[in-house]
């Protein structure tokens, strides 16, 4: 089992070197791909660092230089990299013609591939990625934290984004503690991960629906694990990377550090707005926000926030306690 997981790795691996050399050394790799990244605004140090790559625009073109390099169909297809046909006998590449962003382990190794189209109509899949696998566990891997690790202990905090360009801008603007939870929801095992590093956590998602709603759910979760929780979302529908390409990296620091909100902050605030002033939609919110309260493991914290929440929505913290605890017995 241990020889096959080692042939997986090794295919995937090489896999990542034939995309990085095709950016780099092919016709198309530089003109459409490298172009591509280029006119993005990543500059080729970073391109290099996340050893970024393109797939070639044709249905066989890894799959015909693996098989001259001597590489088994068996991992080739248990990797994903190539898909068979439903007839059994034909096989193609899973990414032709997207640029690549290689998803290493924590030593380094790649694991899969997240490929971004090029193309701009609505029915192409933006991102397609590298299925669960042996060696690909998406629950368990966090995209960026092997080049975030020491960066995260030495800031003793931890940047959550939705997206693999997010992990590139802000690698770029120098904010290198940041990781991406891409193609997946976030999950407690990508959550546990987060803590062997730090206790901090800022959620930086879009600022759009999505992104309210899953900054929401993800607060949930890293509270109930323990961690601080402080939250931030971008205006007008950024993104971090839209963000800092299009206001630079000074702009970008001074966004964070001026709306960064604690947890308790932020959805008060994100739930009030949307109650406006009906009495039931706001108690609502009082239930929701101690909801949350009640999720951390921490007393000490869960007396603090229970005071905070009480200034915030002018209730007793008498009140608020018994809702906590109606809210505990429930969950038991
Ligand atoms: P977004 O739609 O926010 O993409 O999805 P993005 O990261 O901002 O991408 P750019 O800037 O347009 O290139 C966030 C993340 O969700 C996953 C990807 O990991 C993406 O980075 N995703 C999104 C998919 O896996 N598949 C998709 O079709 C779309
Ligand atoms: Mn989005
Ligand atoms: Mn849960
Ligand atoms: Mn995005
Ligand atoms: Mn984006």
């Amino acid at each position: 089992a241990q020889d096959r997981r080692e042939s997986l790795f090794i295919v995937t691996n090489w896999a990542g070197k034939f995309f990085m050399e095709t950016l780099w050394d092919t016709e198309d790799g530089r003109t459409i791909g490298l172009n591509y990244f280029r006119e993005r605004g990543y500059r080729d140090d970073i391109i290099k660092k996340f050893e970024l790559g393109y797939s070639p625009e044709a249905w066989t073109a890894l799959y015909d230089r693996a098989k001259a390099e001597g590489h088994k169909d068996e991992f080739l297809e248990a990797t994903g990299l190539i898909i068979r046909k439903d007839d059994g006998g034909s096989v193609y590449d899973r990414f032709r013609g997207r640029v690549l962003f290689p998803i290493h382990n924590l030593t380094g190794r790649i694991l899969g591939f997240g490929g971004r189209t090029l193309k701009t109509d609505k029915k192409t899949p933006k991102y397609v990625n590298s299925p669960e696998s042996e060696v690909y566990h998406k629950s368990d891997v966090l995209y960026g934290l092997y080049f975030a690790k020491k960066p995260i202990l030495d800031a003793d905090n931890c940047y959550l984004v939705e997206g693999y360009a997010d992990v590139l801008s802000m690698h770029q603007a120098g904010v290198e503690n940041v990781v991406s939870s891409s193609g997946t929801s976030l999950t407690h095992g990508q959550i546990r991960l987060i803590s062997r590093y730090t206790k901090n956590v800022t959620i930086l998602y879009d600022g759009d629906e999505a992104g309210i709603k899953a900054s929401l759910r993800g607060t949930d979760m890293l509270l109930e694990e323990g961690l601080n929780v402080k939250v931030l979302l971008f205006p007008d529908g950024n993104d971090p990377d839209s963000y800092v390409q299009k206001f630079g990296s000074t702009a970008f620091k001074a966004y964070v550090a001026e709306h960064q909100q604690d947890f308790i902050f932020y959805k008060t605030h994100i739930l009030l707005r949307d109650a406006g002033n009906d009495p039931i939609k706001r108690a609502e919110v009082i239930h929701d926000v101690v909801a949350s309260i009640a999720l951390i493991p921490d007393e000490i914290k869960v007396s603090v926030f229970i005071r905070e929440c009480s200034g915030l929505l002018d209730i007793q913290e008498r009140a608020l306690i018994t809702e906590l605890n109606k809210i505990r017995l429930a969950r038991h």
